[in-house]
């Protein structure tokens, strides 16, 4: 990365330090975004944004909680580009990188925007967390549909297989 990737982890975690659920959804899904670019063909723009981008695709939920009340997905969307654009810019960041890691940001609830790989990586390292903290009321083979479905990368699809598969409910029939 060009960025230094521990000093945008700190900022991170200064946002969120009193909501440590935050820091920890937000490094799980950075290594699962690590995990899927190291599987796919990213390049190193791409790598560079999903990465930034994984950091901080929360980082609006404070503030929206503090503004709205609500850390709805929305609300997030709305409040988590300007603090990205803020700590990149102070930073130095490249201003073309940071203007796609705040359109990914400010819409990465929204999966009908997803417009390239550095989104895709985004919205199926964030699920594959988000569905391993939730409970899975399907059985593996509707699991196993849900999946296919909802990822397209290969990577994520064999990822999502090996941390969701436990969760699968019984099979009924
Ligand atoms: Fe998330």
């Amino acid at each position: 990365m060009i960025m230094d990737k521990e000093i945008l982890i700190n900022e991170m975690k200064e946002i969120f330090h009193q909501v440590p659920y935050g820091i920890e959804h937000t490094l799980r899904v950075l290594g699962y975004a690590e995990e899927i670019m190291d599987g796919e063909n990213v390049n190193e723009y791409q790598r560079e944004i999903s990465s930034i981008v994984a950091i901080f695709h929360d980082i609006g939920a404070i503030e929206a909680q503090r503004k709205y009340g609500s850390m709805e997905g929305t609300y997030q969307e709305k409040e988590g580009p300007p603090i990205a654009r803020r700590i990149l810019e102070e930073l130095g960041c490249d201003s073309r990188i940071i203007d796609r890691c705040c359109f990914i940001i400010g819409n990465h609830h929204t999966p009908s925007r997803i417009d390239g790989i550095d989104f895709q990586i985004q919205w199926e390292a964030d699920l594959i967390d988000n569905l391993k903290y939730t409970d899975i009321q399907m059985d593996r083979e509707t699991l196993g549909r849900y999946i296919d479905d909802n990822f397209k990368t290969g990577t994520a699809k064999k990822i999502a297989y090996r941390e969701l598969m436990d969760k699968a409910s019984e099979d009924i029939h």
